[in-house]
């Protein structure tokens, strides 16, 4: 395991030769929403992995129904600009993109708003037949803060990505 024992995710070493650090996101009565706490957790067990010299990649996962429906949003309703900014909201998810392991995707059922800007952070996405990828932040009247809009148009193209920013509307794999 790596490290703590954890609340919102499970960590551990799999594969034959046990190289495989696999995070999966545990927090089912939340569809994986991405609450701080969560996302000190992912922190923490990417950076166990990094430093694993038995371990050779990284795989993020969630469940059937959820890889993750967003940010939370019950967390972040309250927050003002100001705190935003002063507090760097969001500044520690950008820890996955610089692990220097390969970080890969696994991804079914929601990864929507933070979920989907979690995946495009990781080095490749593995989607699964239930996967449905979204960027609804416009319809609760805010943006993809955490990089969708930049690496989304860089994954799907400036169309396709305008379009999902613009309406919310979903793609699947
Ligand atoms: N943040 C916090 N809680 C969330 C969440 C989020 N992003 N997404 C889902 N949840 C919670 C719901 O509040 C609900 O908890 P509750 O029963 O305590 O109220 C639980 O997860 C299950 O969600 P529910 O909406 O009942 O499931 P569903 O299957 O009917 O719908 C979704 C699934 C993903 C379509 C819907 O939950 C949704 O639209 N979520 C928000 C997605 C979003 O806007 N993400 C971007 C955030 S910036």
């Amino acid at each position: 395991a790596a490290g703590a024992p954890f609340q919102y995710i499970v960590a551990e070493k799999r594969g034959a030769n046990q190289n495989v650090g696999l995070i999966q996101l545990n927090r089912p009565q939340a569809l994986n929403a991405l609450c701080a706490g969560l996302m000190r957790e992912v922190k923490q067990a990417l950076e166990t992995f990094e430093s694993d010299p038995h371990v050779g990649a990284i795989v993020i996962t969630g469940s059937e129904k959820a890889f993750a429906a967003g940010a939370d949003i019950k967390e972040m309703q309250n927050n003002t600009f100001q705190q935003c900014y002063s507090a760097g909201f969001l500044d520690e998810w950008d820890r996955v993109s610089k692990v220097r392991k390969p970080v890969i995707a696994a991804v079914n059922g929601y990864a929507l708003g933070g979920g989907c800007e979690l995946a495009m952070m990781c080095d490749i996405i593995y989607a699964g037949e239930k996967a449905q990828f979204g960027q609804p932040e416009i319809l609760l009247g805010t943006i993809p803060g955490a990089g969708g809009t930049q690496r989304l148009t860089r994954a799907v193209g400036k169309s396709l990505a305008m379009e999902m920013v613009l309406t919310g509307d979903r793609i699947s794999a």
